[in-house]
């Protein structure tokens, strides 16, 4: 008889409120099987007032990741001690772990949205024009990967202009980006990413007819069951290829599993298995 303690899972959890609709646990579930990982991922709902008792009690449990979501990613950027160089940027936090009494907060987001667009959709950014509709908390994550990828300008156009000179003053730091306003958007962009909750509104941004260039791709940070409004209105403007976040989505969940464990899994078949789930389902735009 072996006397050894038996082996627990490492936890990880999402905190959020509300929660119940959070896929997290469904991907990294996938990842987990994949990768050989003997880990258990939950949900947690945090009352609004206790996001950082919250956290603090996970992780006295011996917990060993975090993902954060709606609404306390600009908490968790608060109470997080260091931050990775992109959480720094963003502003925002959706990746927590502590080292050494340590809490981290790293922000995974917008590399998730590269990595689908470069590897999943096969969209080059590399010298491409970029235009990036909304400068609140989504725009403002996925900033400075999108210029680290280098395209050859990034423009901002935001519907309270104010807020896009300030997100383009602090990228211009990182690369080639500026404001506008809808009325000034000028030349065809290879790239459109919808960053506005606009279309929870039902609302549309209002864009030039000649915005898209030949082989150009609309992406909205939403997904949905079903095309986003974002995505029918880009297609009667010429978007050749259009796409939800559901990538971004299980992008963004690989980098945190990286970050956690060193350990990148493959995402191809996981956005597959989601995208059909979340068709079965149904699914507003989340
Ligand atoms: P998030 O974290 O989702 O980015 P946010 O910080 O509240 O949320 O930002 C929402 C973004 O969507 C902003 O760019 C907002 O524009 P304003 O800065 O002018 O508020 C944009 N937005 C929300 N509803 C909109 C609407 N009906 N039409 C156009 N833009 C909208």
């Amino acid at each position: 008889m072996s006397d050894a303690t038996p082996k627990v899972a490492e936890q990880y959890a999402v905190v959020g409120n509300p929660i119940a609709h959070s896929k997290s646990p469904i991907i990294h579930a996938m990842f987990a099987e994949q990768t050989g990982a003997d880990l258990v991922y939950e949900r947690i709902l945090a009352p609004v007032d206790q996001f950082a008792p919250t956290v603090r009690a996970f992780f006295a449990r011996g917990g060993r990741g975090l993902n954060v979501t709606v609404p306390f990613k600009l908490e968790a950027f608060t109470l997080s001690a260091r931050h990775t160089p992109r959480a720094e940027s963003a502003g925002a936090v959706n990746t927590l772990w502590m080292r050494d009494g340590v809490l981290w907060g790293d922000n995974t987001d917008g590399i998730g949205l590269v990595r689908d667009l470069t590897r999943n959709l096969g969209v080059g950014i590399d010298g491409r024009r970029v235009l990036l509709i909304g400068a609140g908390g989504a725009a403002r994550g996925v900033l400075r990967p999108l210029l680290e990828a280098e395209p050859a300008e990034l423009v901002i156009v935001n519907r309270t202009r104010l807020r896009a000179d300030e997100l383009a003053e602090q990228g211009a730091a990182i690369g080639r980006t500026r404001a506008v306003d809808f009325m000034h958007i000028e030349g065809r962009f290879d790239l459109v990413v919808n960053a506005t909750s606009a279309s929870l509104a039902g609302d549309i941004p209002p864009l030039p007819s000649q915005v898209f260039a030949p082989g150009a791709c609309a992406y909205d940070l939403m997904y949905a069951d079903k095309p986003t409004l974002f995505m029918e209105y880009a297609q009667t403007l010429g978007a050749d290829l259009t796409s939800d976040g559901l990538g971004m989505l299980v992008e963004q969940a690989a980098e945190s599993f990286q970050v956690w464990r060193g350990v990148q899994p493959e995402t191809a078949h996981v956005i597959e298995e989601l995208r059909h789930r979340v068709r079965a389902e149904g699914h507003r735009a989340l």
